[in-house]
C-alpha cells in the first residue's frame, strides 16, 4: 500500500518517520513544502501520480491562541483541507487517518472521563475547526479513522515538556496551573499506534472516531514536578496556581481525560502510562 503521510515534519510527523522504517507499506512523507493540504489540486494529482491509498494527516494549525484571532488560516487547514482529502480518499476508495483533539469538548464540568459519543461542545476557534474537520470527514463517504488525542508531546518541535524541561534548569522558581487536568501523550506512542493499525491492516471494518492517550491523568503542575524530577532539576521550586492566574484568549478544558477502552478493546493494542512515557521521551532529548 502506498501511503502519504503530511505534516511530516510535525511532531507526529517525525515520529511516523520513524516507526514506519522497514514497513511493507511504501511511505511519503511530505509537509507544507512539498505538499500544502490547502491546495486541492496538487494533493489529488499527488495521489493519483503516487497511487495513494491511504493518507495519514498529520499537518494542522496547531497554535491555539493564534486561532482565536486568524479563524479563517485555521479552518482552511483544520476543517476545509481535511474535507479536501476525505474527498479525493472517497474518490479512490481510500483510507484516511486523522489526528483531532480533547479541544472538541470544553465548556462544561466533567469529572468522569470521555467517551467517543460525549456532546462536543468546543469553547475556541481551534477546537471549533478541528471538529468541523472531524464533520467533513464522516460526510466524506471516505474510509477513515479519527484519533483524538490531547497534550501532545515529542523530543521535536516546540511542546510543553521541551518548555519546561529548559525552565526547571534555568529558573529558581515557576508557578504551573493545577486544575487543568488530562493525560500527557508522547508522539512517539500515537504514531505508533497509527503505524500497528497500518501494518496489521486493522482499518478494515474497525472505521470510525477513537481516543488515543497515554494512561493516567495529572494536572501541568504535576506533568512539570515530573519533568523537573526526572531530569534531576531539583533546584527549581514548582508551585501550583489556578488558570485564572494566567490570563488566556481561550477557555481550556478543566477536565479532558479521555476514555481509551474503545481504542483498547478494538485494536488490542495496550497503552504505556504517561510517566513511563516521558521517561523514554527525556532519554531520547538528552541522547
Ligand atoms: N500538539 C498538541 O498538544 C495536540 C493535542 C491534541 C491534538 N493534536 C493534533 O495532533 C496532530 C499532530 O499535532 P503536532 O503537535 O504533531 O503538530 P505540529 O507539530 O504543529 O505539526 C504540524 C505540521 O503540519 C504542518 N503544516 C501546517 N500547515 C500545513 C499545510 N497547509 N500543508 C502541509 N503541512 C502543514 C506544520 O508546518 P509549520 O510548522 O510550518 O506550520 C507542521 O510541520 C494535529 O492534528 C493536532 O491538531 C495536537
Amino acid at each position: 500500500m502506498n501511503v502519504l503521510v503530511t505534516g511530516a515534519n510535525g511532531q507526529l510527523g517525525t515520529h511516523m518517520r520513524l516507526k514506519t522504517v522497514g514497513s511493507n507499506h511504501h511511505y511519503f512523507f511530505t509537509d507544507i513544502e512539498e505538499l500544502d493540504i490547502t491546495d486541492v489540486a496538487a494533493i489529488r494529482s499527488f495521489v493519483k501520480q503516487n497511487g495513494i491509498s491511504a493518507i495519514v494527516n498529520c499537518a494542522a494549525y496547531t497554535n491555539v491562541d493564534k486561532a482565536e484571532s486568524d479563524e479563517v488560516a485555521a479552518d482552511m487547514i483544520n476543517h476545509i483541507a481535511v474535507g479536501y482529502m476525505a474527498d479525493i480518499m472517497a474518490e479512490v476508495g481510500g483510507l484516511l487517518v486523522h489526528v483531532s483533539t480533547d479541544y472538541v469538548f470544553g465548556g462544561n464540568l466533567y469529572n468522569t472521563p470521555l467517551p467517543e459519543d460525549a456532546q462536543t461542545n468546543p469553547t475556541g476557534a481551534y477546537g471549533r475547526t478541528k471538529l468541523a474537520g472531524e464533520h467533513a470527514i464522516i460526510h466524506s463517504g471516505c474510509r477513515y479513522i479519527i484519533l483524538r488525542t490531547a497534550w501532545l508531546y515529542s523530543e521535536y518541535g516546540k511542546n510543553f515538556c521541551k518548555t519546561m524541561l529548559n525552565l526547571t534548569a534555568t529558573k529558581p522558581a515557576l508557578t504551573v496551573v493545577f486544575d487543568q487536568v488530562g493525560t500527557p501523550t508522547y508522539a512517539g506512542d500515537l504514531a505508533n499506534a497509527i503505524a500497528f493499525i497500518l501494518e496489521n491492516g486493522l482499518d478494515k471494518g474497525n472505521e470510525g472516531v477513537y481516543h488515543y492517550g497515554n494512561e493516567g491523568v495529572c494536572s501541568w503542575y504535576d506533568f512539570t514536578q515530573a519533568i523537573a524530577r526526572q531530569a534531576g532539576n531539583t533546584q527549581c521550586s514548582i508551585s501550583p496556581c489556578h488558570s485564572s492566574e494566567y490570563p488566556s484568549p481561550v477557555v481550556r478544558p478543566s477536565y479532558s481525560v479521555l476514555d481509551k477502552s474503545k481504542f483498547k478493546h478494538t485494536f488490542g493494542m495496550s497503552i504505556p502510562y504517561w510517566v513511563d512515557s516521558l521517561k523514554v521521551c527525556l532519554e531520547g532529548l538528552t541522547k
